[in-house]
């Protein structure tokens, strides 16, 4: 699986998002260690603040298959520049690792890389885990 097809299924996966509300759809595809891909979109709610991003979907459909090993996630999405991932999403790739690769892409086909230790540094973590 190349960076490239990893970009093809996260932007694939893009047409499924459900975003009524911000009309502002994304695909995500998550590179496991094992080779699977997991693929996310955001799906918004009436009840805004409910709405999941792609990125947490496509990390919470591989942890329900077991899988919490992962190299690289690609994001796709339709701005000027690539988009990358919220806040809330970083904290939650940091949870799986700071090395992870984010592939940020926009529909030019512009990229942004960068790990997920460089998006959030000094991520949070337990209080039980910092010296
Ligand atoms: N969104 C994502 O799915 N991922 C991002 O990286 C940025 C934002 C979604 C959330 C919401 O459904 C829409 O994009 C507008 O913010």
């Amino acid at each position: 699986m190349t960076v490239s097809d990893l970009v093809q299924a996260a932007l694939a996966v893009r047409e499924k998002a459900y975003a009524p509300y911000s009309h502002f759809p994304v695909g995500a595809a998550l590179l496991a260690e094992d080779g699977r891909v997991f693929l996310g979109t955001n799906v918004e709610n009436v009840s805004y603040g409910l709405t999941i991003c792609a990125e947490r979907a496509a990390i919470f459909a591989a942890v329900a298959q077991g899988v919490r090993r992962f190299r690289r996630i690609a994001v796709v999405a339709d701005a000027i520049a690539p988009v990358t991932p919220c806040g809330a999403c970083r904290q939650v790739l940091a949870e799986f690792g700071p090395d992870i690769m984010v592939t940020c892409c926009n529909l030019t086909g512009q990229t942004f890389d960068a790990t997920v230790g460089e998006l959030l540094p000094s991520a949070f973590s337990s209080p039980a885990e910092a010296q």
